[in-house]
């Protein structure tokens, strides 16, 4: 198949429709990072969307609406809060699971009694929801297990050849994916840190409790709350370790095992990568947000580059930093050095 790409001006959005009305699939930019699209309550469609990205058929989707109105109408029992939840976040990078309703095909769900739905912000992808009259599935537009895309170009480089079209709406501007929430009717569990913060949606829902799975590795036999928790996901080609403890400490501790290595190594620097040189450094930026636009570029350049190795920089787990952590975890598969001392530290925990 060949993969024709367009921007995203109204030609796309025509050129959209008509695609996903016959049930292919579309390349398309959100506030987060690019998805995936297909007609999503159409079974057929969706299964497009498991062939062209690999993915596990046990892992749900997002259904992408372009109000409340129609989210509701894919959920049974609403509670108050997701009601207020959405009221606070839409459109935006903030994602809610709920009971599905019967319209919502079996493989959208994974088999699971919930759907996820989420009301985006770009609007482009706001127009094209709009213009379809029916919701998008639509899971990230990477092939299963690689970075995230946030350009229009990283989509081709997994999709080339496996979709028809490809929409190029710029850098998405969050750069990580949705808040994922599940709304009982005791609370909400954060499910999956993003776009929409721990803090804001503590303001919004007094308490959240954060689901085991967002910091730590997931027991072999564990039912997850989320099925995505259990996959090794963006993950580059090249080794990833993560450094954490106090800022000069774990400087110390990158430069005493950059200079140890064999080369083909490449440090992740919170700013300032002046303070690295003369090793090879990429700067994620010293803000989280900035970290969290520039995460997944930095992964995909690192493999364009050719480094068996990312010694990384990470921040504290505060705003942005939540998310973060989370996506740069699962990028080292829980590798962590834990820096306390100047040029010490406790040894490399492979969870
Ligand atoms: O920002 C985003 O959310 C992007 C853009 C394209 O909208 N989409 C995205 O989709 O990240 P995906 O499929 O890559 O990630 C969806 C996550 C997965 O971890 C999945 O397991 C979880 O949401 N999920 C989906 N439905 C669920 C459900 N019913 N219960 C629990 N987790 C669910
Ligand atoms: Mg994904």
């Amino acid at each position: 198949m060949e993969t024709i790409l367009m921007a995203a001006n109204d030609a796309a959005i025509t050129a959209a429709v008509q695609l996903l009305r016959a049930a292919q699939v579309v390349g398309v930019p959100t506030e987060t990072v690019y998805g995936l699209a297909a007609k999503g309550l159409c079974a057929p469609a969706v299964d497009g969307i498991f062939a062209a990205k690999g993915r596990p058929a046990d892992n749900p989707l997002i259904l992408h609406v372009a109000d409340k109105d129609q989210a509701l109408e894919l959920w049974k029992d609403v509670p108050p809060l997701a009601e207020k939840l959405m009221d606070a976040f839409w459109p935006g990078p903030f994602t809610v699971v709920l009971p599905a309703g019967d319209i919502v095909p079996a493989n959208v769900r994974a088999g699971l009694p919930t759907v996820a739905v989420r009301c985006p912000a770009h609007p482009w992808m706001r127009k094209l929801i709009a213009a379809c009259g029916f919701p998008l599935a639509a899971p990230s537009a990477n092939t299963s297990g690689k970075p995230s895309p946030t350009t229009a170009q990283a989509v081709l480089d997994d999709m080339d050849g496996r979709i028809a079209l490809v929409v190029d709406g710029g850098a998405s501007r969050m750069g990580v994916e949705s808040t994922v929430v599940a709304v009982q009717d005791d609370g909400v569990r954060l499910l999956r840190p993003g776009g929409v913060t721990y803090e804001q949606l503590c303001k919004i829902a007094g308490s959240v409790v954060l689901d085991d799975g967002v910091l730590q590795p997931l027991p072999a036999d564990a039912r997850p709350a989320s099925p995505g928790m259990k996959y090794r996901h963006y993950a580059p080609q090249a080794q990833v370790t993560l450094y954490d403890g106090p800022p000069q400490a774990v400087q110390a501790t990158i430069c005493r095992d950059y200079d140890a290595g064999q080369g083909n190594t490449v440090i992740l620097a919170r700013g300032r990568p002046a303070r690295y040189a003369p090793r090879r450094c990429y700067d994620a930026g010293a803000d989280a947000g900035e970290y969290a636009r520039r995460i997944f570029g930095l992964l995909r350049r690192a493999d364009d580059d050719g480094y068996a190795r990312i010694l990384a920089e990470v921040p504290p787990c505060e705003g942005m930093g939540l998310a973060v952590r989370n996506r740069m975890l699962r990028a080292a598969g829980f590798r962590v050095v834990h820096a306390n001392e100047i040029g010490n530290d406790k040894g490399e925990k492979q969870l």
